[in-house]
């Protein structure tokens, strides 16, 4: 970083779930979570430029994907503007920014592309201000943002998250793993998602540490096996067009399908690269909305 740095361009990943158990239902309305979370190489780009006066522009850069900014808002109501306004307040910065985002992470997915979009914020402006802000300083307030916006604060490439989510363990992880993601047309609701999960009688056969096992040496098959998500049950029910999604990635690939997060976005492992960019053109062969190939 040189003293004058006055723009920045950073990458802003999506992630995927490949464990999420729900321990309980917490005093404050959260659900005590587990989850092993892996940042995939599906990235929006935002480029940031400082300005002198407090205002935080927000624009949609050439390149976009239609079906990632549908809806997508440019206002007070997106996690960038209220990232950035969070960290003038808590430091009385009174610079400001011209944010522009190619946005390429569908919303209401699981893949927490808003929470991303967040936390790459607080990354990059605490370096265009110059507020000298710690990553600790930065976990806390990507705290008060959500749930998911710590994992990409830690910049990590895997990680076993606790807590609501927010409490972040970086966790070993061998060569990338390939994978195939699919949305379908309708997104799911986080908060929706949790009320229609029950919690489970008995805790699930896999389990966090096989997972983590599996991933030191991300052996395919292994990983696979110990894949599960609490979620899912619910988010079928809720969302129709995610069963049905789910069944024809299942007869296509002939191979378990798991949901990431609190969906709808659902997944598989597809072995290598290549494996992987031809169930994508199946898959928009066979008209699904949104899918990409994607490694962790
Ligand atoms: O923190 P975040 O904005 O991601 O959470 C959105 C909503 O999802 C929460 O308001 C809550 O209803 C639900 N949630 C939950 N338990 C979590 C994370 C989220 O119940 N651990």
């Amino acid at each position: 970083m040189t003293e004058d740095l006055s723009e920045l361009t950073l990458a802003s990943p999506a992630k995927i779930n490949v464990f999420l158990e729900v321990l309980g239902k917490r005093d404050d309305g959260f659900h005590e979570l587990e989850t092993v979370m892996l940042r995939t190489s599906l990235t929006d780009q935002m480029h940031f430029r400082r300005t002198h006066q407090a205002d935080i522009q927000l624009t949609l850069a050439p390149g976009s994907d239609d079906r990632a900014t549908r809806g997508f808002p440019l206002d007070d109501a997106n996690l960038i503007i209220q990232a950035a306004h969070l960290l003038q307040r808590s430091t009385g910065c009174s610079l400001g920014a011209a944010i522009a985002i190619r946005k390429r992470i569908p919303a209401e997915a699981g893949l927490a592309g808003g929470s991303s979009n967040a936390a790459t914020t607080l990354l990059a402006l605490n370096q265009l201000w110059q507020l000298k802000l710690s990553r600790s300083d930065l976990h806390a307030l990507a705290a008060e943002l959500g749930s998911d916006l710590n994992f990409f604060v830690e910049d990590c490439r895997a990680a076993v998250c606790r807590g609501r989510g927010e409490q972040v363990q970086p966790i070993p992880m061998g060569p990338a793993l390939h994978v195939v993601a699919a949305r379908p047309l309708d997104g799911n609701a986080t908060p929706e998602i949790f009320r229609h999960t029950t919690l489970p009688a008995v805790a699930a056969q896999k389990s966090v540490g096989a997972m983590l096992t599996a991933l030191e040496d991300s052996e395919y098959e292994h990983v696979q096996a110990q894949t599960f998500n609490r979620l899912t049950a619910a988010a079928i029910r809720v969302n129709p067009s995610m069963r049905e999604l789910m069944r024809l990635m299942e007869n296509q690939f002939r191979r378990p399908v798991f949901m990431s997060g609190s969906g709808s976005t659902c997944f598989c492992y597809a072995g290598h690269g290549d494996a992987a960019k031809l169930f994508v053109e199946q898959m928009h062969a066979l008209g699904v909305p949104f899918a990409a190939a994607m490694h962790c």
